[in-house]
């Protein structure tokens, strides 16, 4: 993501004291420890979770184990070293290979990339800036093909700076003068996804420029909203009076694949996008100060009136959402889920039940926010695909409280019920949904050390929820779920359904690691070395043995959280090795690992190298204090050539002998 410090430097002084600090005075965890164990037990965190696991009834955190089908097999792999350098790093024995850039032609037609020659009209037919998630759905459709298929690519962000020349000295001041609306205009065409359809061929994959499957989606493809806030009055603007028509997707951060062959991309920071200032006295302006908007990250507004919040005060409203994308069918239109809710989504992750339930976990990524989970209301049909394609409409939004007992209490975000209703100011579901941050505040969800990834182990049944970081959270706000005061390095927690059933309202919920060194208070199997151990926890994956393969994002505080640059790392979570971890790649300077994506047979793992040359490029010490521009970035991965700026892009990893990826 824009890190929240980077984003900050955008802001005034008092607007960036509203991101990231969830005003509200829930209650955390905190109090409720300090009177049962006293302030020294909650500060050793993972002891406290620990023993408030023991505290537990019979049933919760047993029937989790219980779910477990044989043990999960450990990690083979020769691990590589911390380290920070121009170019990417890969475990012995295997091939990390570029399989599409930033700029690549994705639409017949599209003209090969010129970085000083780029317009909007080029890059929506080309591949996107800043890809996030990566998602393969098999061809053909309903086979379990692992060579073949569609690579569903997010395309978060824009770096003005390393993107075009002669702005970064600007951008680097938080000026805008140099972003013109031409410039704008690519950004918005950089943004919002790819489909490209991709084959492995002789061990080594490609991407077929002429796929009648391939597409752009940008921040101005036509999505609909759909579900039970689409028509609402606060989706309403002077361009879509239905309020159903949305103009793009923004900031799509990381997303998921359901079981129906479809493709989840989720809308994360989207208060970056909005400037300009709604009145203090307008009703709609504590649910926009609530979502950090406007951000003011970037100059669109001035050059586009929907993304001045003064002038278009819904338009924000119409971003935030999970959307749903066909990726088998080019002309299908995105579809914004608003049973979802609307909220900075990390990453959207299905289960499915042995009776067709489907229950979608996502989080909300901000300092103090929330964990939340959907049940739909019809159960998946895996004989008519057809059936599936509205399920996400029509269910049910849980937010997670975790208490100090072990267990974790799912909250529902109901019109009329508890403290949702009209006087209280949800006079509707919509408005729940729309203003989902504020529902969950008056139910008094556990406010998190910022939920990034979700994602569910298939043998054991098991969840696991990243924690990247909270460098605001004060040692009277630590709780079990959330043990540190300035926690800049994350943890990982474990979620265990009772008997597997993820509609339960009731779970159990354990530590699996405390992230950073042994010095800052890491916790890892004590058998980790030190280049096993990692900060900040983003997006991950869970193979199909049951393993759990972590990325990270340390943003720039990288040198102070592990002194390494980002990458993935491999973590045992079962048995004797339970929170092993060893490194298995690394990224380019300035750069962040997202997208971890297996296909089917585990023998590939793709992976999305962000905004190489940005974050804290300033601390290597190669780069000598500078910020990367497009004329001097720091470095010029993956084509190494004097005239091409640093490329984000999507890499293929393979064993060398065609073996499971890990082994
Ligand atoms: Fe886009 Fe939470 O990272
Ligand atoms: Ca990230
Ligand atoms: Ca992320």
């Amino acid at each position: 993501m824009k890190t929240q410090e980077k984003g900050t430097k955008y802001l005034t002084a008092e607007a960036a004291e509203d991101i990231g600090s969830n005003p509200t005075d829930n209650p955390t965890l905190g109090d409720v420890l300090n009177a049962r164990y006293g302030r020294r037990g909650v500060m050793r965190g993972m002891l406290a979770a620990t023993a408030a696991g023991a505290l537990l009834g019979p049933g919760l955190l047993a029937s989790g184990r219980e779910a477990a089908a044989g043990p999960v097999p450990a990690f083979t792999f020769t691990e590589i070293e911390h380290g920070v350098d121009e170019t990417h790093h890969v475990a012995p024995g295997y091939e990390a290979k570029v399989l599409i850039r930033w700029g690549d032609p994705v639409l017949p037609g599209a003209p090969a990339f010129d970085p000083v020659k780029q317009t909007a009209a080029a890059q929506a037919t080309q591949f996107g800036y800043n890809n996030d998630f990566v998602g393969f759905a098999p061809l053909p459709p309903g086979s379990a093909s692992a060579d073949h298929g569609l690579l569903c690519v997010n395309h978060e962000y824009t770096d003005e700076e390393v993107m075009f020349p002669g702005v970064g000295e600007e951008q680097q001041k938080a000026k805008f003068t140099r972003m013109t609306k031409d410039l704008v205009d690519i950004e918005i065409a950089a943004h919002g996804g790819s489909v490209v359809e991709v084959r492995k061929v002789g061990g080594t994959w490609t991407y077929d420029p002429n796929s009648r499957y391939n597409r752009r989606i940008t921040g101005e493809t036509e999505c609909v909203l759909t579900g039970p806030a689409a028509g609402h009055a606060l989706l309403k603007t002077s361009g879509d009076p239905a309020g159903t028509r949305v103009r793009g997707m923004l900031n799509n951060c990381a997303g998921g694949m359901t079981p129906w062959g479809t493709w989840l991309s989720a809308e994360e920071n989207v208060n970056g996008y909005f400037w300009g200032k709604l009145d203090d006295a307008d009703p709609r302006a504590k649910a926009l100060k609530r979502y950090g908007i406007p951000g003011n990250w970037y100059n669109w507004g001035q050059h586009h009136d929907r993304f001045d919040v003064a002038k278009e005060p819904n338009e924000s409203n119409r971003f935030g959402w999970i959307v749903e994308i066909d990726p088998y069918d080019p002309a299908s239109v995105p579809k914004k889920r608003t049973a979802l809710g609307r909220f900075k989504h990390e990453a959207c992750s299905l289960s499915v039940g042995k009776d067709g339930t489907v229950v979608a976990y996502t989080g909300d990524d901000e300092r103090f926010d929330y964990v939340y989970k959907f049940v739909a209301a019809k159960k998946f049909d895996p004989a008519n695909r057809g059936a599936n394609m509205d399920l996400l409409d029509e269910g049910t939004l849980y937010v997670a409280k975790f208490n100090a007992d072990g267990s974790v209490e799912w909250l529902p975000l109901v019109h009329g019920q508890g403290p949702l209703t009209a006087d209280k100011g949800f006079p509707d579901q919509a408005t729940v949904l729309i203003h989902a941050r504020l529902a969950a505040d008056a139910l008094g969800a556990t406010k998190m050390d910022r939920p990034e990834d979700i994602e569910v182990n298939p043998k054991t049944g098991k969840v696991y929820v990243m924690l990247t970081n909270n460098n605001k959270r004060t040692a009277d706000q630590v709780d079990a779920a959330n043990p540190r005061e300035a926690n800049n390095w994350g943890h990982i927690v474990e979620l265990a359904p009772p008997d597997g059933d993820h509609a339960a309202a009731k779970f159990g919920w354990q530590m699996l690691l405390r992230a950073g060194t042994p010095e800052v208070g890491g916790q890892f199997h004590a058998a980790t070395s030190k280049n096993g151990t990692f900060a900040c926890p983003d997006n991950c994956a869970v193979d199909n043995a049951g393993r759990l393969w972590v990325t990270t994002d340390q943003g720039e505080n990288w040198k102070k959280a592990s002194g390494t640059a980002d990458g993935v790392w491999a973590v045992e979570t079962e048995g004797d090795l339970r929170g092993l971890s060893k490194m298995f790649f690394r990224v380019p300077v300035g750069a962040e690992m997202c997208g971890p994506c297996f296909t089917p047979d585990d023998r590939t793992l793709f992976v999305a190298v962000q905004h190489p040359a940005t974050d804290g490029v300033d601390q290597w010490d190669k780069f000598k204090g500078k910020l990367s521009s497009f004329e001097d970035p720091a470095t010029r991965w993956p084509d190494f050539k004097p005239d091409m700026p640093p490329r984000p892009s999507v890499v293929a990893i393979t064993k060398a002998d065609g073996g499971i990826v890990g082994t």
